[in-house]
This record gives structure tokens, sequence and C-alpha cells, in this order.
């Protein structure tokens, strides 16, 4: 049974062409309502990771004093939220040519050495294998691919690293040049996605 963790990144609400984007691809994968968890971080209030919680993260779990489990608690809720989803469904806008802060906290949040990835001598391993993700990308003007879209590499580069490496991007890009266009386009590719 597919489980899926809906994530949205724009700090837009009823306007945001992410968001519908995102609701399309998780209508369309057709999973019941309580097979679905639904994370906004523009709502999240995730905050700058500190020097404590890095400190925790670099601790062996078992050594964690009550303090270092408490700074990581957010951390590990986040983390187990992964872990219990076999499919996540990311709605993303450009902002300044990466994605916005919200989701950059959250991805510090989550690259966790031990729960999420590990060092081999082969270099780093990603754990969360098995998964797919979905990516609605939105930009105002900048062409996906083109040499000024830092976000989908960057993305690319995140999940892999900790171990989802089935990535489908549903690109919505030049929503500020025509947005109809830009919609219809993401759309069409929604509907080509196979349940
Ligand atoms: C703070 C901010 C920064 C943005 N930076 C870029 C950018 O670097 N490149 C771009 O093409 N569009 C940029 N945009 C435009 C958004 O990517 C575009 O409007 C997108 O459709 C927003 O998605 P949303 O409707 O889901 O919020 C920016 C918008 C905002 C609000």
């Amino acid at each position: 049974m597919t489980k899926i963790l809906h994530i949205d990144a724009s700090s837009m609400t009823i306007s945001s062409s992410s968001r519908k984007l995102s609701a399309a691809i998780v209508k369309k994968l057709n999973v019941a309502a309580e097979d679905v968890t639904y994370r906004d971080l523009s709502t999240s209030n995730l905050q700058v990771i500190t020097e404590a919680q890095i400190g925790s993260f670099f601790t062996p779990a078992a050594d964690r004093s009550e303090d270092q489990k408490q700074v990581i608690k957010l951390s590990d809720s986040l983390v187990e939220e992964l872990r219990a989803n076999d499919t996540i469904v990311l709605g993303v806008p450009m902002y300044n040519f990466n994605v916005p802060a919200s989701l950059k906290l959250y991805q510090d949040l989550v690259a966790r050495v031990g729960e999420t990835f590990i060092y081999t001598e082969e270099g780093p391993k990603g754990l969360l294998e098995g998964k797919k993700i979905y990516v609605a990308v939105t930009t105002g003007g900048v062409p996906i691919g083109s040499p000024a879209d830092s976000l989908t590499p960057s993305l690319k580069t995140f999940f892999g690293f900790i171990g989802i490496t089935d990535i489908t991007f549903i690109n919505a890009d030049g929503t500020s040049v025509d947005l109809d266009k830009a919609l219809e386009t993401a759309y069409a590719e929604i509907e080509k996605l196979v349940a």
C-alpha cells in the first residue's frame, strides 16, 4: 500500500501554482486520504540549524544527554515522517534560483548521519532506499535545466544523497511569462503519471 508524504514549500497559499500541482499529483496517484500525510514547510516554523543540534546529530544515540535528545526532537519526527512513507510529493517554487529557505531548513534537519545516510569506505550511502519522489517545480521565468536553474540539480543531489534516487520532476517554468501555458504543460505531464 502506497503511503504519501505531501510537502509544500511555497510561501503563497491560495494562488500558489506549486501547491496546485503537488495536489494534482497526489490526486493522480489515487491513494486513500488516510494514507496521505501533509506537511506545509511555510508554516512549520523551522529554524536555522544550531550548534547544539549538530552536536547531538554527531553524538551516538545511546550517549545523548536529555538536552541533546530534546533539541533534535523535531528533526527526529521529520526523519520518521520520511521513513514512514514510500512516496513523497513535493511542491516547490524557485526562490532566487534555488529552493525556498524553508525547504533548505528542512533539508538540514533530515540529512542525518546514521539515520538517513551513513559514511562507508566507498563514500556516503543514503539509507532511505526504495522510495519515489515527485517534485512539482514552478519558476517565474528561469527555464528548468538552464544554467540559472540551481534548484533541480540540488534537489536531485540532495534526495539521492539520502537514498531517494527515483525522482520525477513536473516542471511549470515561466509562470510570470505565461501562467496558463506553464500550468497546462505541467498538468499534461501529471496526466501521464501512472498511479
Ligand atoms: C521570493 C521570490 C523569489 C523568486 N525568485 C525567482 C527566481 O530566482 N527565478 C524565477 O524564475 N522566478 C522566481 N520567482 C518567481 C516564482 O518562482 C514563481 O512566481 C512561481 O510560480 C511561484 O510558485 P508558487 O505560485 O507556488 O508560489 C520568485 C518568487 C518569489 C516570491
